[in-house]
């Protein structure tokens, strides 16, 4: 076989994957008359195109309650704040995940207490939700990671033991199930991205889906500077302008009608991805957990064994990328995110901090394995090239895995 892409080699795919954002007339149409409406904003909340935006994403999620925003940070900071979560209190967030996650807590005036994952879902360990709860936790933010889900039966279940509330993290899981119900609509709160990388997006824009009415009343008032949202309007609360504009909300509206296509197509796909990856020497595929009954895919996470290949993920990345294909090594483990900086905040940190909140290395082994050295995040548009789309990401890894010597030797 040719030698590999990064050596000088001819790459495995010489044509671009399909583009991201998908738009076309209807996207155009759907702005122009919002422009030509003189309504463009968010006020007064909601405009008909954001509260178009909350019943289609309903329909399309479960959940009988939601509340748009502007992103899916603000989403999570609204539902610790609707909670009654602040000062003080404590939130359960996993080591591997985007910043969001455990800042938004602290914009809202909480402590992030991070836990590990569990190597085989690189979702939050249940197991170590429970070691790390105190007198102060209030909840638990699960991530559903890429193309996985939190165990939301383990996860509810200490929830309720523990009186805790729970914020399923879904940046990523529009369109997933857990026992066939919507990802975001098991927990208190389900938080959604809209952010132009995610597969349904309006550019910018988020959305939080509540379990009941007046947790919503609470979370649009926090959003609309504080006005009351509740039938009898008497609800005033500290709030902000995080509100979800009318130009968002209109592509959001086209956006959603093309997902369940989409949606199909990534499913396909990858499980085909899943049956050719499996045969390569030094792959691991992350845990089909039974009770995950539809998959979204934002990002396909599998992980390589860096001792069969001689070479971390980065390097494997790389490679794929010079191969033609889009792939990256995901989020730093969370003590080493150069994004999360919790000690520029003015919450006590680092000082007045209990020593088991403060960061340590090897502080969270199974974050740090899969983050620093073999986790491969595959780009949701891999699985919108039919068959050949994911024939050119195995012939790609078959490749490096057969000069593996050499880009270990290039490497050093
Ligand atoms: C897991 C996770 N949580 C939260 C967010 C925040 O979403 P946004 O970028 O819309 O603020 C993201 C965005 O990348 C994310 O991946």
């Amino acid at each position: 076989m040719e030698k590999l892409a990064l050596l000088g080699g001819t790459p495995v795919r010489n044509t671009a994957y399909p583009q991201w954002p998908v738009f076309d007339e209807r996207d155009i149409e759907a702005v122009t008359t919002v422009v030509q409406s003189g309504n463009w904003g968010g006020f007064p909340y909601p405009g008909p195109q954001t509260a178009e935006f909350v019943r289609r994403f309903l329909a399309l999620q479960g959940g009988e309650h939601a509340v748009a925003m502007m992103n899916g940070t603000v989403t999570l900071e609204v539902a610790c704040r609707a909670a009654g979560i602040g000062w003080g209190d404590e939130v359960i967030v996993p080591a591997y995940t985007f910043q969001a996650t455990a800042a938004a807590p602290m914009a809202a005036g909480a402590l992030p207490v991070v836990v590990d994952i569990d190597p085989d879902t690189y979702c939050i360990d249940p197991k170590a939700v429970e070691a790390a709860i105190t007198d102060r936790t209030r909840a638990i933010i699960p991530v559903h990671l890429g193309a996985q889900m939190a165990d939301m039966d383990a996860l509810m279940d200490i929830a309720a033991r523990h009186n805790l509330i729970v914020i399923e993290d879904s940046a990523h899981a529009h369109g997933a199930k857990w026992r066939e119900q919507g990802a975001g609509t098991i927990g208190h709160f389900g938080s959604f991205s809209l952010q132009s990388s995610k597969i349904l997006t309006s550019g910018e824009g988020g959305i939080l889906i509540c379990k009941t009415q007046e947790l919503a009343d609470r979370a649009a008032s926090i959003i609309d500077c504080g006005r009351p949202h509740d039938a009898a309007r008497q609800l005033y609360t500290m709030g902000a302008n995080y509100r979800m504009g009318e130009l968002q909300a209109a592509l959001a509206n086209v956006a959603i009608e093309r997902f369940p296509q989409q949606a199909q197509e990534r499913e396909e796909m990858a499980a085909y991805m899943d049956e050719s990856l499996s045969e390569i020497p030094g792959v691991r595929l992350l845990k089909r957990d039974l009770r995950h009954t539809a998959r979204s895919f934002y990002r396909y996470i599998f992980a390589i064994d860096p001792e069969v290949f001689g070479v971390t993920h980065d390097v494997v990345c790389d490679a794929l990328h010079a191969e033609g294909i889009p792939a990256d090594d995901g989020y730093p483990p969370m003590h080493q995110y150069e994004l999360f900086q919790p000690h520029l905040s003015r919450l006590p940190v680092p000082s007045a901090f209990p020593e088991r909140l403060r960061f340590h290395p090897g502080q969270f082994p199974e974050s740090e394995r899969a983050a620093t050295r073999e986790a491969i995040w595959l780009n949701e548009n891999v699985f919108r090239a039919g068959p050949q789309g994911v024939d050119d990401v195995v012939a790609a890894l078959r490749k490096i895995y057969k000069h593996r010597e050499a880009l270990a030797a290039f490497q050093s």
